[in-house]
């Protein structure tokens, strides 16, 4: 990734269903912790990859459904799609290694003699990917009288089974596990490896992650008895891979403290985030923090003080001004005291609000600018904005180093505007 200039800290290579997005938590309180924790300590030298069963179609259905940072790579369709960055660049080296051996008509033809499958929706058909549904009681046999005819026929193929119901076939060097392998190359030709690695998964085709030299993994609590078993077959023995007790996020979070990969604190875990004393020297932490105050602040879980106010405003240049996305200019500390008035508007309701790719850039000694993507979410409305902040820093008294906000300049992201643009206040 070009974004770095010497290796990550860590890089996550993380499922999406039931491994980052828990399914079963419409409140998405996992994920929203690992969101915060993500963009207050790591984002800067760390990498997000995401890596998933779903199509591109799918997977963008899945990013309007849930609170998903964006990943600084993306892998899709199992291991067969990997792009790069927000505008999801393609690898076509990886297609082409992928080319090889690789028959998609002979799949299709010999797979149609089985009446125990059936063809999963067409966005899930891809270049190097078929899949289908099966029963659990049958799809033993059904993958080895399979495997054994497509071998007949001169093809290599990886046959997996996930989620005791989907079965997908892919060209033998493809797969989630081949493609961080193949990632790893990639980096360790340029000299940027990451330091760590944490795989997580819950389900068949995230097994061969596992298995890629070097790497910790996490087995999310809720992991189907697929992967268990693939472990307890395979990987039963090595000290690097846990079964964590938490679900999903939670159980990713755990990991990053079990092996102990870094930070693992969430900020949504700590109660004032406004004082909190936290070693404070990357800007980024501001921002988190400003938006997970924010949060609260409208949920009325934080208690309505005028000394909050007071605290937000000394870190306010008295001179500094937001500029709000519809274009009004303000003060900042008059947009600090309008917050005043909002206090528990959004009390008992599914209000949240995240911030994504957070990334600080110092632009002279005392100087930085930070890019980020703020987002609210009310039930099913959502409006984000691209913003850019200029904080400086000086030395208090005792040494620590403060930020202060110069400047806030917000724009619409593209279809995600506010239908009211008043109700978004910064
Ligand atoms: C996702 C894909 C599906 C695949 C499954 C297991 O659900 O949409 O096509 O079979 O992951 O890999
Ligand atoms: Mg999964």
């Amino acid at each position: 990734m070009d974004r770095l200039s010497a290796p990550a800290r860590l890089m996550i290579v993380s499922d999406l269903d039931h491994t980052m997005v828990d399914h079963h938590d419409p409140e998405n309180l996992s994920l929203l912790r690992f969101n915060a924790l993500w963009e207050f300590y790591y984002r800067h030298d760390s990498l997000l990859v995401f890596s998933t069963g779903r199509s591109p179609t799918l997977y963008n259905e899945l990013r309007k459904e849930k609170p998903l940072l964006t990943p600084d790579i993306t892998i899709m369709s199992v291991g067969t799609e990997i792009t790069y960055g927000t505008a999801m660049v393609p690898d076509d080296g990886w297609v082409e290694i992928l080319n090889e051996k690789w028959d998609r008509k002979i799949v299709v033809e010999e797979t149609s003699k089985f009446p125990e499958l059936t063809l999963q929706s067409e966005t899930e058909q891809r270049p190097h990917k078929i899949s289908f549904y099966v029963d659990k009681a049958k799809a033993q046999e059904v993958t080895s009288a399979l495997s054994k005819k497509l071998q007949e026929r001169g093809l290599d193929v990886k046959i997996i089974y996930s989620g005791g119901m989907d079965l997908d076939i892919l060209p033998q060097g493809a797969g989630k596990g081949q493609a961080l392998a193949y990632l790893h190359k990639k980096f360790t030709s340029e000299g940027k490896l990451p330091e760590n690695t944490l795989v997580c998964g819950d389900s068949g085709n995230d097994a061969e992650l596992f298995s890629i030299p070097g790497v910790h993994g996490v087995m999310v609590s809720n992991a189907q008895e697929e992967l268990l078993q693939w472990h307890a077959e395979n990987a039963k023995d090595n000290p690097k891979v846990i079964h964590a007790s938490e679900r999903c996020a939670g159980g990713i979070i755990q990991a990053i403290g079990h092996f102990g990969l870094g930070p693992n604190k969430s900020p949504r875990d700590v109660t004032d985030v406004v004082h909190s004393n936290t070693e404070n020297v990357n800007p980024g932490h501001e921002v988190v923090n400003f938006n997970l105050f924010y949060e609260r602040w409208r949920r009325a879980e934080v208690e309505n003080c005028e000394t909050y106010i007071a605290s937000l405003k000394a870190v306010c240049h008295p001179s500094g001004f937001f500029v709000h996305p519809s274009g009004i200019e303000q003060p900042l500390h008059d947009s600090i005291s309008a917050i005043r008035r909002i206090y528990g508007d959004k009390q008992g309701k599914q209000f949240r609000v995240w911030v994504d790719s957070v990334l600080p850039m110092q632009i002279s000694s005392d100087t930085w600018v930070v890019r980020f993507k703020k987002w609210e979410s009310c039930g099913e409305e959502r409006q984000s904005c691209l913003c850019t902040a200029v904080l400086t820093s000086s030395k208090e008294a005792g040494g620590l180093e403060i930020f202060t906000w110069m400047h806030l300049h917000e724009t619409w992201s593209k279809g995600t505007e506010a239908k009211d643009s008043a109700s978004w206040l910064i």
